[in-house]
């Protein structure tokens, strides 16, 4: 049987903190094979839609965005943690499971109109992405879809995102 994208992904327990099995998408993004397959399969839903956009969210968002833009001919635009873009931004908070973060995104990065595409290596609990969404949403950007190589149902952000009306893209699951 041939390999699927999540049979490149590799599991490491206890990191960053003990209990957490960590899914790890280097050993996919290391693969030609796995890389181009994760690449192909994002972009399946959205054949024939325009898309003038695609936004990354850092750090292995940045990754996949720029494969996926190179092959949709558009644009780039990355959204940053906080304090890493040289020019004028807008910010958005988000939780994370002690405390808050921020994202943040040049001013002028979207225009009003424009379609985007969201994308990132997994989506959790959905702070970032919904923190990316809103940001893109501010500038007058429509937001066509998220869409992830990874979702942790258990942690609820797929459900998160998907009462907020935004339709939610992934390509496995882990529970
Ligand atoms: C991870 C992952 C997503 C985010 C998902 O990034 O790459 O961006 O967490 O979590 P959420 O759905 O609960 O918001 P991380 O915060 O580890 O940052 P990094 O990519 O810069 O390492
Ligand atoms: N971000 C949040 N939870 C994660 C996990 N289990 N593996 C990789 N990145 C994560």
């Amino acid at each position: 049987m041939s390999q699927t994208v999540k049979d490149y992904i590799r599991t490491i327990a206890d990191f960053p903190h003990e209990g957490i099995m960590f899914r790890d998408v280097t050993t996919l993004f290391a693969d030609a094979r796995g890389f181009r397959m994760a690449i192909d399969q994002m972009l399946h839903p959205y054949a024939g839609e325009r898309i003038d956009k695609v936004v990354g969210l850092e750090a292995r968002g940045f990754i996949l965005g720029g494969a996926i833009a190179h092959q949709l001919s558009t644009g780039f635009v990355p959204i940053r943690k906080k304090g890493k873009l040289p020019g004028p931004v807008i910010s958005e908070a988000y939780a994370l499971e002690y405390g808050e973060a921020v994202m943040e995104v040049h001013d002028d990065a979207l225009k009003p109109g424009e379609r985007v595409l969201i994308v990132d290596d997994l989506l959790a609990t959905g702070g970032t992405a919904e923190a990316g969404i809103k940001l893109c949403r501010r500038m007058g950007a429509e937001v066509i879809g998220c869409a992830f190589v990874i979702d942790l149902p258990d942690l609820g952000g797929n459900a998160k995102l998907q009462a907020l009306g935004m339709p939610v893209h992934v390509l496995c699951s882990f529970e």
